[in-house]
């Protein structure tokens, strides 16, 4: 301390400034012990939530709570989710438009067909969907007129792509009239997740197909799904939960795939 005040008053600024890094150099070397003790420390944090199960638990817990106090899609809300949220899972709508396409191709229903996004929100899904599939209609639904808005930006007028307000518990489609259903980061707001899904069952034609990507950390377990699947009139195994794939932002996704039946 004497030493230090004694260069300061009397000695040139480089030897304050060479003072200053010895005392800083003590500091950083302080520092560098906390954060060497504090990664492993994170490491076995990090591995306990996501290879124990009771680690699991809490996370999902925390990340279901933080959700539910984030979660606003009125006014300002949606423009929140606008502007910051939906461009952070631009590279999963491509994604989901890619898988769309595929599935498509692979049931020899080419480009066209009918296509809706349950829960589609501001419309990035159902822009991309459209890139891909260019002769298909695609009709996105959402309970927030304010989403809505955003969304309608994206309408066409021949009718192409259109959006409407809607609950995806009452789908506003005859019986086996859609050859496909999508959906991103919507299904862990759904308040009656086994309706939503009968009425996916309902309106999917045969050889149709749903493909519901929800967050892995937010959206239902295995075990909750088998039980929605039953409250929808379905078997357990007739929602089918897949690893969804492609880079960062999409491997934080499952998927859950409903086949159209007969
Ligand atoms: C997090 S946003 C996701 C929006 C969009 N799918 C995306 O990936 O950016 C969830 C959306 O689901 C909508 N939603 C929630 N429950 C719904 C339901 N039962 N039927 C239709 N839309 C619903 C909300 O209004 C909201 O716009």
């Amino acid at each position: 301390m004497k030493f230090i005040g004694r260069a300061k008053a009397d000695s040139p600024p480089q030897l304050v400034a060479a003072v200053g890094a010895i005392g800083g150099s003590d500091r950083k070397g302080r520092q560098g012990k906390a954060l060497r003790r504090l990664v492993p420390a994170l490491m076995v944090l990090g591995l306990l939530t996501a290879f124990t199960k009771p680690g699991r638990r809490v996370t999902r817990m925390l990340a279901r709570r933080i959700d539910d106090r984030v979660e606003c899609f009125t006014g300002p809300g949606s423009e929140t989710y606008v502007r910051f949220f939906a461009p952070i899972f631009e590279r999963l709508y491509k994604r989901v438009a890619e898988d769309a396409a595929r599935e498509m191709s692979v049931r020899r229903l080419g480009r066209g067909g009918t296509v809706i996004d349950i829960g589609c929100g501001p419309g990035d899904l159902v822009v991309a969907v459209s890139r891909r599939l260019k002769q298909a209609r695609i009709v996105g639904i959402d309970l927030s007129p304010s989403m809505l808005l955003w969304a309608g930006r994206h309408a066409t007028t021949d009718g192409r792509i259109k959006f409407i307000v809607g609950d995806g518990a009452d789908l506003p489609f005859d019986d086996a009239s859609v050859d496909m259903v999508v959906s991103t980061l919507s299904l862990h707001h759904w308040d009656e997740p086994a309706d939503v899904f009968a009425e996916i069952a309902r309106v999917l034609r045969p050889g149709g197909v749903a493909l519901i990507y929800d967050l892995g950390l937010l959206t239902f377990t295995e075990a909750e799904m088998a039980v929605i699947a039953v409250d929808a009139g379905l078997e357990p195994e007739d929602i089918v939960r897949e690893r969804a794939h492609g880079g960062l932002i999409p491997s934080l996704f499952v998927r859950y795939r409903v086949e159209g039946l007969a």
